[in-house]
C-alpha cells in the first residue's frame, strides 16, 4: 500500500467522494480523462488540508466540507493537465499524461471541464459562506494563473533571482494550500486573525513543498515520484537547483553550465550532466537548508494560532510528512 498523508479518517472521507464522483460516459473524449486523472492516486493532500483548516477550529460537521475539498482537488487536477502540457511532461502518478494518452486538444478540454466541475462544488458548500469562499478560490485561481505564466516565462530568462522564483512558486503553487486551509477555516466560521494566520502556514508550507517538488525532480526515482526525473532539467526549469547552482558556479564551469542548457530537450545525457554539477557543488544541501528555512517559518505561523496545542497536531504531522516524502 502507498503511504498515506494526513488524518486517515478525512483521507477515506475524501477518497470516497472523489470514488463516488459520477460524470457523464459521453462524449467519451471529455469524461474519460477526467475520471482517468482523478482515478490515479495523487497524496490529496489540498483537500485534507480543507478539513484541517476546520478541524483547527474545532469544526466537526464533516460532511459540510466534502464539496469544497473537491472542488479544491478538482482546480488541482485541472491546472495538473495544463501544466502537464506546458511543461512536455510524459508522465504523471506513474501513468501518461493525458495529453500523451489522448492529444493536446483532449488535455485542454478535459483540463477545462474539471475547472467547471470545480465550481460546480463550491456552488454546493454551506450556503452563508459562498460568497466568501468564492472570493477567496478565485484569488488564488488566478494567481496559480500568474505563477504558471511567470514559470513558463523563466524557461526563455537566465537572470531569474532567487527572490523572483519564490514569488513565482508562491504563486503557482502556495496560494492552493493556504487557500484550501483559510477555506476549511471560513467554513468553520474562524476569525478573521485566524484565517489569515492558517492561510500564511499553508503558504510557507506550500513554499517548502514546492522546493522538495524540485528536489525530488533531479534527486528522486520515478518509480515513487511518478513522474520523469530530470524532466525539469531538459526543459532548463529555473528550480531552485538551478538558482542556487548558478549563484555558486566558478568561473571555469560557466561554459560547461551553458552548454548543458544548450542541450537539446530530447537530449537524455543532457539529465546527468546537470546532477553532476548539482553534485560537484552540493546544490542538494544548500536546496535543504532553504526548504527548511521555510518549513520553520511555517511551523511558527502555526504556533502563533490561539487554539488548544492538541488541535494542530495533525497539521504538524502532515507538515513533517510533507517535507520528507519521495511522492
Ligand atoms: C504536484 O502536486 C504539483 C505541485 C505543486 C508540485 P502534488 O505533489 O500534490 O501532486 P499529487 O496530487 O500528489 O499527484
Ligand atoms: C506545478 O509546478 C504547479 C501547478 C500545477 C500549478 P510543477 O510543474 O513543478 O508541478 P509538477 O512537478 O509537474 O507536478
Ligand atoms: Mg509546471
Ligand atoms: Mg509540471
Ligand atoms: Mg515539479
Amino acid at each position: 500500500m502507498k503511504d498515506m498523508f494526513g488524518n486517515p479518517v478525512y483521507a477515506a472521507i475524501i477518497d470516497s467522494a472523489l470514488e463516488n464522483a459520477e460524470f457523464p460516459s459521453t462524449p467519451v473524449k471529455l469524461y474519460a480523462p477526467i475520471q482517468y486523472i482523478l482515478s490515479l492516486s495523487g497524496k490529496r493532500i489540498r483537500p485534507q488540508l480543507v478539513f484541517l483548516g476546520a478541524d483547527i477550529f474545532g469544526y466537526t460537521n464533516i460532511d459540510s466540507l466534502v464539496p469544497a475539498s473537491k472542488a479544491i482537488e478538482y482546480f488541482h487536477n485541472f491546472s495538473l493537465i495544463h501544466d502537464d502540457i506546458m511543461d512536455r511532461a510524459p508522465l504523471r502518478r506513474g501513468k501518461p499524461t493525458i495529453h500523451h494518452k489522448w492529444n493536446d486538444n483532449v488535455a485542454i478540454l478535459s483540463g477545462d471541464g474539471l475547472l467547471v466541475k470545480a465550481y460546480e462544488e463550491l456552488a454546493d458548500c454551506p450556503t452563508e459562506s459562498v460568497p466568501t469562499l468564492l472570493k477567496v478560490f478565485n484569488k488564488l485561481a488566478i494567481e496559480v494563473c500568474e505563477g504558471q505564466q511567470i514559470d513558463m516565462d523563466f524557461e526563455e530568462r537566465n537572470d531569474v533571482t532567487e527572490e523572483e522564483y519564490i514569488n513565482m512558486i508562491r504563486l503557482k503553487t502556495s496560494v492552493l494550500l493556504g487557500g484550501a486551509l483559510e477555506i476549511g477555516a471560513i467554513i468553520a466560521n474562524a476569525s478573521l486573525e485566524n484565517r489569515q494566520k492558517i492561510y500564511d502556514f499553508g503558504v510557507n508550507l506550500g513554499i517548502a513543498f514546492q522546493l522538495q517538488d524540485d528536489i525530488l525532480d533531479a534527486f528522486g526515482n520515478t518509480e515513487s515520484f511518478g513522474k520523469q526525473v530530470g524532466g525539469d532539467i531538459l526543459v532548463n526549469k529555473k528550480t531552485i537547483l538551478h538558482i542556487l547552482l548558478k549563484k555558486v558556479l566558478i568561473f571555469q564551469d560557466h561554459s560547461v553550465f551553458e552548454a548543458i542548457i544548450n542541450l537539446a530537450e530530447t537530449n537524455p545525457e543532457k539529465v546527468q550532466a546537470m546532477l553532476s554539477l548539482y553534485e560537484k557543488y552540493d546544490i542538494l544541501s544548500a536546496a535543504n537548508i532553504l526548504k527548511e528555512y521555510y518549513t520553520n517559518l511555517a511551523y511558527q505561523n502555526l504556533n502563533s494560532i490561539d487554539v488548544e496545542a492538541k488541535n494542530k497536531t495533525s497539521l504538524f504531522e502532515l507538515a513533517d510528512t510533507l517535507m520528507n516524502r519521495s511522492r
